[in-house]
């Protein structure tokens, strides 16, 4: 048992449960811990990373998304990133990967050895990697030390729970958080799951279910996670947004926005900033994006039997 920085311990999944996790996800080669309080089930590489993360330096100019997977995270990033960079579209930063501009701070934990020793031979990512962090090891967090020494302003994206983060977070920075109907949100991570082979789901739409409702899911249980940002809605360095809300009422939503991260943007930009967020607008530009990683990373068979990572962008 390992004890964290922030109080949680950390246990290793063991027995009966960690072989089925293992038979139904072929990607989760490295083992799962599960900490508590909490129950939290996170790759076991979390505890390599865990009180460097707990520890973060968040700066007064950071904006961070933070979500449960598949809230509308990419969707969030563009949006926040946008509008505080390229009001006026014309920044041409913005042909830049979402993951370059919006480090995911707590990404290499799901990052297996062998896709990890690929990443730092992919010329791009290897370039970036040592413009940013020059003494950096990329093997040793190579998207947690990118989030580290980026320059501000920052938007940084994770999908830790306030509980695994600083308690002083809301003190200093601004957090943009989105919740989705979980209903949705299960669909859409279980597409996920089986698209990305960190995952490699090979189960079916009912045992992902159940993974679902146990709080067996990677970054479960959802409802916590959910609840803990739920019950600082008040803070004003917090600003909660639905889904469903940002689909339905997507200019006002964006007007909250642009109030709570002063980024005092004219409706005729918001106007701008709402269409090159749009799905289709994401959608195509993806399409368009050649990404030498996609098949290290992705199932290919499951980007032509169900799509890819803009599955339908449809709330039900
Ligand atoms: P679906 O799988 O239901 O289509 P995340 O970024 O948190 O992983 O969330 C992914 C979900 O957000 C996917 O949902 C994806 O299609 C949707 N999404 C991404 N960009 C979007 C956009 N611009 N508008 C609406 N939904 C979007």
């Amino acid at each position: 048992m390992t004890h964290l920085a922030s109080g949680h311990t950390a246990e290793a999944m063991q027995g009966e449960e960690l072989e089925r996790q293992e038979r139904d996800f072929k990607g989760y080669t490295n083992g799962l811990v599960r900490l508590n309080p909490g129950g939290w089930v996170l790759p076991s590489a979390y505890t390599k990373f865990a009180d460097r993360l707990y520890r973060f330096e968040f700066r007064e100019s950071d904006v961070v998304v933070m979500t449960w997977p598949k809230c509308g995270t990419t969707w969030m990033q563009e949006i926040v990133w946008t509008m505080r960079n390229n009001p006026d579209l014309d920044n041409p930063q913005a042909m830049v990967p979402t993951h370059n501009r919006v480090p995911f701070m707590d990404f290499d934990m799901l990052v297996p050895g062998y896709m990890l020793e690929l990443m730092c031979q992919d010329k791009d990512l290897k370039s970036s990697f040592k413009e940013r962090c020059p003494d950096g090891d990329p093997m040793d967090g190579m998207f947690y030390q990118k989030a580290m020494e980026m320059a501000d302003p920052r938007t940084i994206k994770t999908h830790l729970p306030f509980s695994l983060l600083h308690p002083q977070l809301l003190d200093t920075t601004k957090v943009v958080y989105v919740a989705r109907n979980p209903k949705d949100v299960v669909v859409s991570y279980l597409h996920h799951s089986r698209l990305l082979k960190c995952h490699d789901f090979k189960g079916s739409l009912d045992q992902f279910v159940q993974y679902f409702v146990d709080d067996e899911l990677v970054y479960g249980p959802y409802w916590l996670h959910v609840k803990e940002a739920w019950e600082k809605r008040d803070h004003p360095n917090l600003h909660f947004v639905f889904y469903e809300d940002l689909k339905s009422k997507n200019m006002d939503e964006l007007q909250k926005l642009n109030q709570f991260m002063k980024t005092n943007l004219t409706e005729e930009q918001l106007q701008k900033v709402a269409k090159h967020t749009s799905f289709s607008e994401m959608k195509a530009r993806e399409d368009k994006a050649i990404d030498p990683m996609d098949d290290a990373f992705m199932n290919q068979d499951i980007v032509i039997s169900d799509g890819g990572f803009f599955r339908k962008g449809l709330s039900i």
